[in-house]
């Protein structure tokens, strides 16, 4: 392959060729693995299997999962293309034969007469990996998620036992209530404007569908739960399949129609409450709670729609920061203000304060300018209790990912869990990190240290109790 017009393919943003898997004795301990961690790390994010037609950001790229797996104090390392219809068609022919969301290209006849897929959208299942309901999956928003073992082996895509229904397309960001253990999650669809939220139970059985008819389609890419809400922010970005198809940029920003945040009670009765404010766009919630008559939501605030179909247009280095917005219920009144002039995104919590006051939130973080291709080389922690933010950085030209919380089993403190990612850096290769949460001055207190690359990806999660065998 030559990825060399490519500033997403370069460096670390690079794919891997291989799929891989070590034992314990092929990879390096430093520190001491806590005892108590008994499950797995697992971060999806973009691999590219063949030449790209079109590559403007990793969100076109064929998703691959990198999993760690923990079990009484021993580790095992993983990585496994997510085998998507796409990208099994595009292994038959043995070229890329998909174009990317900013660019669809037309399927030829020979693919479709060849029982190879027929829709020109690929599902790339590379954005998030959950594990609810004792199943693991894949997902992006464009479509349904992958149902996979706990081994990284797809088992296909998954409807719920057919509470999707065909042209669904459900988020990559559904929240899990740490009160229920329901999992809170929307649909979308290409053809037409409807927001569905859409809450299943513990166990994963679909238990309830909340629509909203919208007049178009927004680019909604997360949701965040409160006690009694589900609020989404409804920014003015737009996505035309019809552009994409005539090879025009299809990505859309009308910053006069404003952002519209709406609050949607969980339990399907009552009305939504719709709050107005100037025009911003955000890829990911940090947490948000009610207070006083006040619902309280932390984020990652971005000034417009980061990305276009062009390479090198620069629009996806905007500024990122930590941002408290406070709404007022009985006056519609929206507060909005930074919390931090950290370069920031990716932002997570403690996952059993979901929708709850907390302390901590936690975010990949840069102190560093890039070149052609941001990222991050930090892990940051952002005090909502004290207003400090804290960095750790780990080296100027590191590249750290999204950071996990993962808590301690034998305690309800947040500075006693611990914030995991995976780092990559020149001189030391790539690396879990385990960082403890409450000590942000003396670095990991473990690095399990992998012999070959974990490219740059994008969201992660900790699947308590999941193990190999
Ligand atoms: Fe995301």
């Amino acid at each position: 392959m030559d990825l060399s017009a490519y500033p997403y393919l370069q460096g670390n943003y690079a794919p891997v060729a291989d799929e891989s898997d070590f034992s314990e004795g092929q990879l390096t301990i430093e520190g001491k693995i806590p005892q108590k961690l008994q499950g797995a790390f697992m971060r999806d994010g973009a691999n590219v299997a063949y030449q790209p037609n079109h590559y403007v950001y990793p969100l076109d790229g064929d998703g691959m999962v990198h999993a760690v797996y923990f079990k009484d104090g021993h580790v095992q390392y993983k990585n496994r293309w997510v085998e998507t219809n796409h990208l099994k068609t595009e292994r038959q022919f043995d070229r890329a034969i998909y174009g990317s969301v900013g660019k669809l290209l037309p399927v030829p006849q020979e693919v479709i007469d060849g029982g190879g897929e027929p829709s020109p959208i690929r599902n790339t299942a590379n954005t998030n990996i959950i594990y609810h309901g004792e199943k693991l999956f894949a997902m992006w928003e464009g479509g349904f998620p992958h149902l996979l073992n706990n081994d990284l082996s797809t088992v296909g895509l998954y409807d719920y036992d057919g509470a999707l229904q065909a042209g669904d397309a459900l988020t990559a960001h559904p929240k899990v209530c740490p009160d229920t253990g329901q999992l809170v999650s929307c649909t979308q669809r290409w053809d037409n404007g409807n927001y569905c939220v859409q809450v299943f139970d513990a166990k994963g059985k679909h238990l309830k569908a909340i629509p909203i008819e919208f007049d178009r389609k927004g680019i909604i890419h997360d949701l965040q739960i409160t006690k009694n809400y589900v609020i989404i922010f409804y920014a003015p970005a737009f996505h035309s399949l019809e552009k994409a198809m005539k090879g025009e940029d299809p990505f859309l920003w009308e910053p006069e129609l404003g952002t519209k945040i709406i609050a949607i009670p969980r339990d399907g009765s009552g009305k939504n409450i719709v709050f107005e404010t100037d025009p911003f766009f955000s890829w990911h919630f940090c947490n948000g709670f009610e207070q006083g008559g006040k619902i309280i939501i932390d984020y990652i605030w971005i000034s417009s729609i980061p990305f276009s179909t062009a390479q090198g247009s620069g629009v996806e280095k905007q500024p990122r920061r930590m941002y408290r917005m406070s709404l007022d219920i009985g006056t519609k009144k929206v507060t909005n203000e930074q919390f931090s002039d950290i370069f920031c995104e990716f932002s997570r919590v403690d996952e059993r304060r979901m929708g709850k006051d907390y302390r901590y939130g936690f975010a990949a973080s840069s102190n560093r300018d890039w070149g052609d291709a941001h990222g991050y080389n930090c892990t940051g922690r952002y005090d909502f209790q004290t207003g400090e933010t804290k960095l750790w950085e780990f080296g100027a030209d590191a590249n750290a990912g999204e950071p996990v919380y993962v808590a301690n089993p034998d305690s309800e403190r947040e500075e006693d869990g611990w914030v995991m990612c995976f780092v990559y850096t020149p001189d030391e290769g790539a690396f879990l990190s385990v960082l403890c949460a409450g000590d942000f001055d003396n670095g990991p207190v473990a690095k399990v240290k992998i012999p070959t690359r974990v490219p740059n990806g994008f969201h992660a999660n900790w699947m308590q109790g999941l193990t190999l065998s």
